[in-house]
């Protein structure tokens, strides 16, 4: 989907959008990549769709209620074969997951009209990301959106944003994209791409 497409149906009014238009541009047919937080499938079935056949999405979430949300989605698409549904935290990301991925996707907090005390938490999220950076092709991204507006909210994005602003600059482009006329805690977003390393001859 291009980004013309994108903001037919959605302004730039939700970190959804904004993510897309960030995976958009790097997503080939045929890339791998992780949902590390899958809650109602709606980013696997976006990462599922621009993959195709010969990719693969790896999704992973802790209550049952997401993959049997998310395999009702993946079913009716027939994207089965290019999907895994893992029961378990993104923090033992490196037990599933032995490829290079082009991009992982975090959308972080509580899934909405479910169990509210369900959420990502700072030590396990950290371990993820550096899972995933660990898998990370060179100009592959992490997508991290974050929220602040619930208990422990504001400490998991402290920890990211310490974590993510001493990232070595030769290695990683860092960047955040945030609303910042908005009310009531504003969710952001958190770009960490791998850079390509030039080898010296
Ligand atoms: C904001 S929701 C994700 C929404 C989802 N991306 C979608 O498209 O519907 C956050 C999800 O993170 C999940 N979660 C919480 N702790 C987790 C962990 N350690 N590993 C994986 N998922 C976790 C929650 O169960 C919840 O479904």
């Amino acid at each position: 989907m291009k980004r013309d497409e994108i903001m037919k149906n959605n302004n730039f009014d939700n970190v959804n959008s904004i993510v897309k238009m960030y995976l958009q541009e790097i997503l080939q047919e045929g890339d791998i990549c992780i949902d590390a937080t899958m809650g109602n499938g709606y980013d696997t079935v976006y990462l599922a769709e621009k993959v195709g056949v010969n990719g693969f999405v790896y999704a992973f979430d802790v209550q049952k209620e997401a993959i049997e949300s998310t395999k009702k989605k993946i079913e009716k698409l027939d994207f089965e074969k290019r999907v895994s549904l893992i029961l378990d935290g993104h923090e033992n990301i490196d037990k599933y997951v032995d490829k290079n991925i082009k991009c992982a996707v975090f959308n972080l907090g509580y899934l909405p009209r479910c169990e509210h005390k369900i959420i990502t938490k700072p030590e396990t999220t950290l371990k993820a990301i550096k899972e995933s950076l660990n898998l990370l092709e060179e100009n592959g991204i992490i997508c991290i959106s974050i929220y602040t507006g619930h208990d422990g909210g504001m400490e998991e994005r402290n920890a990211i944003f310490d974590f993510a602003m001493n990232l070595e600059q030769k290695k990683y482009n860092v960047f955040e994209s945030k609303f910042i006329n908005q009310k009531n805690n504003p969710p952001s977003i958190i770009v960490i791409e791998k850079k390509k390393q030039i080898k010296n001859k």
